[in-house]
């Protein structure tokens, strides 16, 4: 089982960096709770804000996007299950400069970051299912944090998404104020790409929704 976990960071110079606020959290809950239930676990961390659990076969630490993909194919050939839990950032800085950005006199000189698209790990490891089978994994799972907006609800968002990157299932973490990022609890609702419905809702700490996602993954897997 490869697990991705945390949020990557696109450098702009030495020094800085563009991120996100993931925690880590649910993507390591999932890494210590496939180990407990007999997993060989190959845990891909990006930037976490928690220790990286104990006792796990293999732990590759990534930086970037970029680098998290290299780290996430190569460890998905073969393997039975990928979830990938990790924040990727859809964007990097299209030119790192190797010095320090300073600051010049006339605010008009104040840089303008373009940006560029990262390449999209989870479809890419759906795309390989069709071309190189042997080259990915039997299962594959993605997560998306939705808040949902005024028109769209955070399911409709999930089930477009599902949709779009071809995953076997897509866990849904309604992001808000006490849940989702950072935070010890989460809601997870699991859409499968085999079923119009729901497959699963789970509410309960970290490690609660873990073990119910990847038994029912092991189901799934066990009826291939
Ligand atoms: N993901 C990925 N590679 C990317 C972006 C996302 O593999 N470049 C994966 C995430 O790890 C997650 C899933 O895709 O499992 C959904 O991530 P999310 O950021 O919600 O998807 P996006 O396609 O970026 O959609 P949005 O427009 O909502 O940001």
């Amino acid at each position: 089982v490869v697990i991705t976990a945390g949020g990557t960071r696109e450098a702009i110079d030495p020094v800085r960096f563009l991120g996100n606020r993931s925690s880590g959290k649910q993507g390591f809950a999932l890494a210590s709770a496939a180990k407990k239930l007999g997993a060989n676990v190959h845990l891909i961390a990006a930037h976490v804000e928690v220790d990286v659990p104990k006792g796990l076969d293999e732990i590759t630490r990534v930086s970037s996007a970029i680098e998290l993909r290299e780290a996430t194919l190569a460890a998905t050939a073969g393997a039975d299950v990928l979830v990938m839990a990790a924040a990727v950032a859809d964007f990097r800085p299209a030119n790192y400069t190797d010095v320090k950005i300073k600051k010049k006199e006339e605010p008009s000189e104040d840089p303008v970051i373009q940006l560029v698209r990262n390449p999209d790990i989870l479809r890419e490891a759906v795309e390989l299912r069709h071309t190189n089978p042997s080259e990915t994994a039997k299962v594959i799972v993605g997560f998306a944090a939705e808040t949902g907006d005024a028109t769209t609800s955070p399911l409709a968002y999930g089930k477009a998404k599902l949709e779009r990157k071809g995953c076997d299932f897509l866990a849904i973490n309604t992001v808000s104020a006490t849940q989702g990022f950072g935070s010890d609890r989460n809601k997870l609702t699991v859409l499968s790409h085999n079923s119009e419905v729901e497959t699963l809702t789970v509410e309960g700490s970290k490690d609660d929704v873990s073990y119910a996602l990847l038994r029912h993954i092991a189901d799934y897997l066990n009826n291939l």
